[in-house]
């Protein structure tokens, strides 16, 4: 990404240049909604993400300027205050610099200035790049590094869900502070233990493609959570050491079925399917059959649409465009209500496949997609 912008401004408002730091969106081949269920998941970092330019400034104070907001686009706010700043942006800031003093870190003011290239509300997780690029430059500048990264992606986890109300799991700063270009990253988000895998399936390509539906995630996200919660209570009560979905299997949740509602239930099983899914997955790219590895980002598509409920007619529809392309596996990417679908896509058909869908859609909805093409790329860094 250029920065002469980002560095111009910065000199602009504040009269100094600082340093620079970067950390990436994610994509996620497939593991929808299991990270927080104590399950598997598939990200990778992508080439896109935010950048910040960041200075000390030898006060308490902290002075923010977002490049790429079109009003309130300048914030202050002092490390002694208590209560988090009004612009729904500042408060990832607030809350990476709150987190990073309960463990111990003791911060100075700085300035900095953000910019980024990764879209907003898309599934591809900005709002963790923003997270991730303060956690590790805060912790650069103010600690020499001694939080390690693993903390540092509890300390994004944490800032959302103390700061700005959505109870993610980690798979998000995970994958943005872990990143490694050519691979994703299979992580057991119960022990946290990963594996870089490299991923470069030859004769297919990974595009996105951007719904323009703005997804923001808060309570709709939280209430699926607690679905999940709600079947592991009962299944504990009933067979004990089932902590989340992850302990769980198709028989015991049969058994609280009839104290579960529909919709919980159709959760729950949402979530043991995904997770035999993955395994599945895991198997197909060991083998290179990456045939099977689409026929399950399908299913997994229409899980999250059916029975997880949080597709929305334009995923949906994007969706069965790729089907009737033949395209190998098309699915949402991410948390849902909006955002993107993730293909996977023969390279002979890929051209095609994008300009119907480009088509299709702006003829169903009346605005063209935006279409990514995926290149995976590395984690939360010093430029
Ligand atoms: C969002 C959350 C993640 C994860 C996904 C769904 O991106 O931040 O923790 O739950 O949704 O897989």
């Amino acid at each position: 990404m250029d920065t002469t912008i980002l560095r111009n401004r910065f000199r602009e408002q504040f009269g100094t240049s600082g340093d620079l730091y970067f950390s990436p969106g994610r994509i996620n081949l497939i593991g929808e909604h299991t990270d927080y269920n104590g399950g598997f998941v598939f990200p990778g970092a992508v080439d896109k993400g935010i950048t910040i330019e960041i200075y000390r400034n030898g006060s308490r104070k902290v002075c923010l300027l977002a490049l790429d907001q079109k009003e309130n686009n300048y914030v202050e706010f002092s490390l002694d205050d208590t209560s988090k700043p009004e612009q729904h942006w500042a408060c990832y800031i607030f809350g990476v610099c709150k987190e990073l003093e309960k463990r111990g870190v003791s911060l100075g003011g700085f300035n900095a200035a953000i910019t980024g290239d990764v879209p907003l509300g898309a599934g591809m997780s900005s709002s963790a790049a923003l997270e991730s690029v303060f956690a590790f430059a805060l912790n650069t500048m103010f600690a020499d590094s001694r939080v390690d990264k693993f903390e540092l992606a509890k300390i994004g986890q944490a800032t959302e869900h103390n700061y700005c109300g959505v109870k993610c799991g980690i798979m998000d700063q995970f994958a943005s502070v872990f990143g490694r270009e050519g691979c994703l990253i299979r992580l057991d988000c119960r022990s946290l233990e990963y594996e870089y895998f490299p991923f470069d399936p030859k004769g297919y390509k990974l595009v996105l493609i951007n719904s323009l539906v703005k997804h923001s995630l808060g309570n709709e996200y939280n209430e699926r959570r607690e679905s999940c919660e709600k079947a592991v209570a009962l299944m504990n009560e009933q067979f004990g050491q089932v902590e989340t979905l992850r302990d769980a299997n198709y028989q015991m949740l049969e058994a609280v079925k009839g104290s579960l509602t529909d919709e919980d239930y159709r959760r729950a099983k949402y979530v043991l399917d995904e997770k035999e899914r993955v395994l599945a997955v895991c198997d197909a790219l060991n083998e290179g059959d990456y045939e099977l590895v689409g026929k399950k980002m399908y299913e997994t598509h229409w899980g999250l649409s059916r029975d997880y409920t949080v597709s929305c007619p334009e995923l949906d529809f994007l969706v069965e465009i790729a089907s009737e392309c033949g395209v190998t596996g098309s699915r949402i990417m991410g948390g849902g209500f909006g955002g993107c679908t993730i293909n996977l896509v023969r390279d002979t058909i890929a051209d095609l496949f994008i300009s119907k869908a480009k088509r299709e859609y702006a003829r169903r909805f009346g605005i063209i997609p935006e279409i990514y093409h995926v290149v995976i790329g590395n984690g939360s860094r010093k430029l």
